[in-house]
């Protein structure tokens, strides 16, 4: 039997119903979570390993806080060379698998100034703007344009206030990377309605739709978008900010995998 198999056979047993998916940097959220079996992302039809530091390679299955959950660590990014099918190649392993729900977490810059390093914001909506046509998406008929579940944005906000911290449910701007943003895009993304800015999730979000997952997004502000901070972004500040969010994502992420209804 294959890795590959021998996975979903486990996953089988397991029946998640909701697969979370780990952006940079944020591996340390999944503290509540038990591994049961894993499978590299290379030994999975249709994903290759990922390149980018800060990612792990890993699907895995188990239980969040008891709650049985499909835990990808790392994604695929276009700007590692990888075509769209790659891209969301987690998210149809995930339907595949059987979950119905969908948890999109990312790295982001915070463009909204209630957004500082350390902070969560929810994902209403995204400006996808990856160009060449989202690297020849699908046919217009079957986009999805408004992946993310309203009901599981209300789950996020009532959760938070709950705990006495209030959260932006804001707009995710996606660009292809891999380079950050220059000052005068950030200034041009804000005027658009963009409160954050990353490079991932858009299309894992539409696609997830189009598959009929209910989708929820979450963005860990990493950094001030550029020219709205002190110093210059790199990689490295990126990771450290991530982790100061790791707490709060993680007990989020968790009430996410425990929500019970359609
Ligand atoms: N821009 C784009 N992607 C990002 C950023 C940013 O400022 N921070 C983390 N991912």
């Amino acid at each position: 039997m294959s890795a590959f198999a021998a996975f979903a056979r486990t996953t089988r047993t397991l029946a998640p119903r909701t697969a979370v998916v780990l952006g940079s940097g944020l591996a340390g959220t999944a503290s509540a979570f038990t591994e049961r079996a894993s499978v590299a992302f290379a030994d999975i039809p249709g994903l290759v390993p990922p390149t980018v530091r800060g990612h792990g390679s890993r699907l895995m299955v188990g239980e969040w806080s008891g709650v049985p959950a499909l835990l990808f660590l790392g994604r695929l990014h276009f700007y590692e060379g990888h075509a769209r099918e790659v891209v969301v190649g987690t998210v149809r392993t995930a339907a595949e698998l059987g979950v119905k729900r969908i948890v999109l977490t990312n790295a982001a810059g915070g463009i909204h100034p209630s957004l500082q390093p350390g902070g969560l914001m929810a994902i209403r909506g995204h400006l996808k703007l990856l160009n060449s046509k989202a690297w020849r998406n699908l046919a217009s008929d079957t986009a999805v344009s408004q992946p993310y579940s309203e009901r599981l944005i209300e789950v996020i906000l009532s959760h938070e206030a709950a705990a006495g911290r209030e959260l932006l449910a804001g707009v995710y701007a996606a660009l292809t990377g891999p380079s950050y943003e220059t000052p005068a895009e950030i200034r041009a993304l804000a005027a658009c309605g963009a409160d954050a800015v990353g490079m991932s999730t858009a299309l894992e979000a539409e696609e997830a739709a189009r598959l009929g997952l209910q989708v929820a997004a979450i963005s860990c502000i990493t950094n001030k978008a550029a020219g709205l901070g002190d110093a210059a972004i790199d990689h490295a500040e990126v990771l450290m900010n991530a982790k100061l969010a790791v707490e709060r994502m993680g007990e989020l992420l968790g009430r996410l995998v425990g929500e019970r209804g359609a």
